[in-house]
């Protein structure tokens, strides 16, 4: 770790010690103001909950726990240690052959061998590009004859993604950040939806965890929701169960594990930085990025430059100018030393670098109390 970074963590830590506090109140406090408060009594409920039964058959996973795909950070050996220690680790096939340089089934092949016969699922991304969905088309088709059960879609309308799932015997859960977006997707055929908050890492959602759910409740759409942001403790976890959400995806906890490729540079930085160390670029894909205030992202600025601006406000260039921001970002974030590290609100309840089953084993231990 670089001096100027230590100093710039360590004359940001009050504030983030005074937010860590503040963290995971929005989770934790729709019911229970503290862990303890996640009693017994609510315990019993996820059990008998609908929402989390359906989600661990859906997923065949023994904890209502994903593990979001990530780029980078998705290595088959996160996502196989995810699944073997009883959550449900995801793919991301950019991650897999661009980053990680696997062939696409021979990759699954090693999940697959990795997690002990236990299910994995893939991410799908549907975007309006010829090219790109004929790939798309070849990663179904290998995950599915990989025996893939579990699909997450992103963007797009998953329509005939959920149809050829289905004819497979398999879920496709999908990625929204509306109410408005959750019931289309849910007309779509989709068995569960992800609803995407405004502390998740990565590319974020613009609304609280609590309201976004009610918003979405009120449709009673019949699938399970799942609370994607924010969560990293297993506090959070209880508090979005007891809330209503049938479980949990997270991916800024998992970044900081041992089996995690990520370089120990990001992992020392998610464990050094709080909430208020989390500041928000449009610069990494043309939409609102979670990233750690690193000197690299100070001296760079959190904005694109004012030609870039206008144009990813015009109809006309605002894809093309996400698809090349998004593209040199790819690039960027194969070199994780690089100090453009993405993280979600919830860094501030991480405090070490440990094995993947530590943190699931803990969630798990959480729900049984
Ligand atoms: C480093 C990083 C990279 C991510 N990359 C992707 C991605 O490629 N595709 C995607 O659908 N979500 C991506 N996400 C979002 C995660 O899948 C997950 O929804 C999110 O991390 C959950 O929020 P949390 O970070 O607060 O736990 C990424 C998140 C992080 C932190």
């Amino acid at each position: 770790m670089s001096f100027a970074k230590t100093r710039l963590w360590q004359d940001m830590r009050p504030a983030s010690s005074a937010s860590r506090a503040a963290v995971s109140t929005a989770l934790r406090s729709a019911t229970a103001s503290s862990a303890a408060a996640c009693s017994a009594r609510s315990t019993r409920r996820w059990a008998s909950s609908a929402a989390t039964a359906r989600l661990l058959k859906d997923a065949g996973c023994r904890v209502p726990l994903l593990c979001g795909p990530m780029y980078p950070g998705s290595n088959p050996e996160l996502v196989a240690a995810v699944s073997r220690a009883g959550a449900l680790g995801i793919v991301q096939p950019l991650s897999l052959t661009h980053l990680y340089g696997y062939d696409f089934r021979e990759g699954l092949r090693k999940v697959k061998a990795e997690a002990d016969g236990r299910p994995f699922g893939v991410n799908i991304t549907i975007v309006p590009d010829k090219r790109y969905m004929k790939r798309v088309d070849e990663w179904m088709r290998v995950a599915l004859e990989e025996g893939v059960k579990f699909f997450l879609t992103s963007l797009g309308k998953p329509d005939a993604l959920v149809k050829l799932a289905h004819d497979h015997g398999a879920k496709v859960y999908h990625d929204v950040h509306t109410a408005e977006l959750a019931r289309r997707a849910a007309g779509a055929g989709a068995d569960g939806v992800n609803l995407l908050n405004d502390r998740m890492g990565g590319q974020t959602g613009a609304t609280d965890p609590f309201a976004l759910l009610d918003e979405v409740a009120k449709l009673d759409l019949g699938v399970p929701l799942v609370c994607s942001g924010g969560v990293a403790d297993a506090a959070a976890f209880a508090a979005a169960l007891d809330r209503g959400y049938g479980g949990c995806m997270m991916g800024t906890r998992f970044l900081a594990t041992d089996e995690c490729a990520v370089s120990d540079a990001y992992k020392a930085a998610i464990v050094a930085s709080g909430e208020a160390d989390i500041v928000y670029t449009n610069k990494l894909a043309g939409t609102k990025s979670s990233v750690i205030r690193t000197p690299t992202i100070e001296a760079g600025g959190l904005n694109v430059n004012p030609l870039f601006g206008f144009l990813l406000k015009q109809p006309m260039t605002k894809n093309l100018m996400r698809v090349f921001l998004l593209q040199r970002s790819l690039a960027n974030y194969k070199d994780t030393t690089l100090e453009i590290w993405q993280a979600g609100k919830g860094v501030g309840a991480i405090d070490r670098v440990e094995p993947v089953a530590a943190v699931v084993d803990r969630f798990a231990a959480q729900l049984a109390r």
